[in-house]
């Protein structure tokens, strides 16, 4: 790991480089402490591993070199990309975890869509992609010591912003793109983490007080997934279903071949026919 750098509050200056300063000129609270790598393992991994990073901590790298994924996969990490893991100010009980990814997916979403002006689709569970394909993946981890409550939240978000579609290779050009192939422009990632930070902020507390309405609404209106048909994953399990709907805490009702229907709350939902899985 190398160069970390601390930002408490709000910095002056304008114009600023990739940096904890720079994402701090764009966010006016007070409630985050930010640790800002130039390189790391992984986000996430260092958040669950060090006791001193706690609620409303965010740590950003430039870099990961393990950056890790869903289901075990890894995360391609390199320069270009937001990397970043973020804890919630708010305490989140057990009951809430169930949707702790899907409001951060459209939170995320309207993220981009204020910074950049593109309107990402969400593919379930927590895929945002842009023109059918993935521009960010995040992956929402919970550290217990007791029963419910966890003792932390982990919302680990990575987002493909400034790579170039050489940096992808040729198969995973099939199913990843970034915020610069997709705009021709390049993007403000100091703009976009303070954004993405601002659009989580709203929705832990809406999730907080139980007002999460907006979010499913935003989550069922981008949801590529509904109405198709799909692989359903689930460790050695897959079955081929139709995709329903989404309930009230972000689950997907499936129907599988023998009429049974049944709302799939973890693994993965592949769209047959497009794409692939691609972390
Ligand atoms: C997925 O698509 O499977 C989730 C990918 C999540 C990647 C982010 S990058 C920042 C944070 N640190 C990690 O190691 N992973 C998450």
């Amino acid at each position: 790991m190398k160069n970390a750098s601390v930002g408490v509050g709000m910095a002056q200056i304008s114009d600023l480089p990739y940096s904890s300063g720079g994402i701090l000129s764009h966010l006016n609270n007070k409630n985050h402490r930010l640790f800002f790598f130039d390189e790391i393992s992984s986000t996430n991994s260092y958040c669950k591993d060090t006791e001193s990073i706690v609620s409303g901590d965010v740590v950003i790298a430039k870099t990961q070199s393990q950056g890790r994924g869903r289901i075990g996969r890894s995360f391609l990490s390199g320069e270009g990309g937001i990397f970043m893991s973020y804890l919630p100010n708010e305490k989140i009980t057990g009951d809430m975890l169930l949707s702790v990814t899907g409001v951060c997916g459209v939170a995320v979403c309207l993220a981009i869509e204020e910074c950049i002006g593109v309107s990402p689709d969400i593919k379930w569970m927590n895929d945002v992609l842009v023109d059918g394909k993935k521009i960010c993946g995040i992956l929402t981890e919970a550290v217990f010591s007791g029963e419910e409550t966890p003792d932390k939240i982990i919302v680990g978000i990575g987002i493909n912003a400034n790579q170039r579609r050489n940096s992808f290779g040729d198969e995973l050009s099939e199913i990843a793109t970034s915020l610069y192939e997709v705009t021709g422009k390049e993007i403000d990632l100091n703009l976009l983490v303070a954004t993405v930070i601002r659009q989580l902020d709203k929705a832990f507390t809406a999730l907080n007080s139980k007002k999460i309405e907006k979010y499913l609404a935003e989550y069922r209106g981008r949801c590529v997934t509904i109405g198709k048909r799909i692989n359903v994953i689930m460790g050695e399990f897959c079955q081929e279903a139709s995709a329903l709907s989404v309930d009230d805490t972000f689950g997907l009702t499936v129907k599988f071949e023998d009429g049974t229907v049944e709302t799939v709350r973890s693994g993965e939902a592949t769209i047959r026919g497009i794409g692939g899985s691609y972390n």
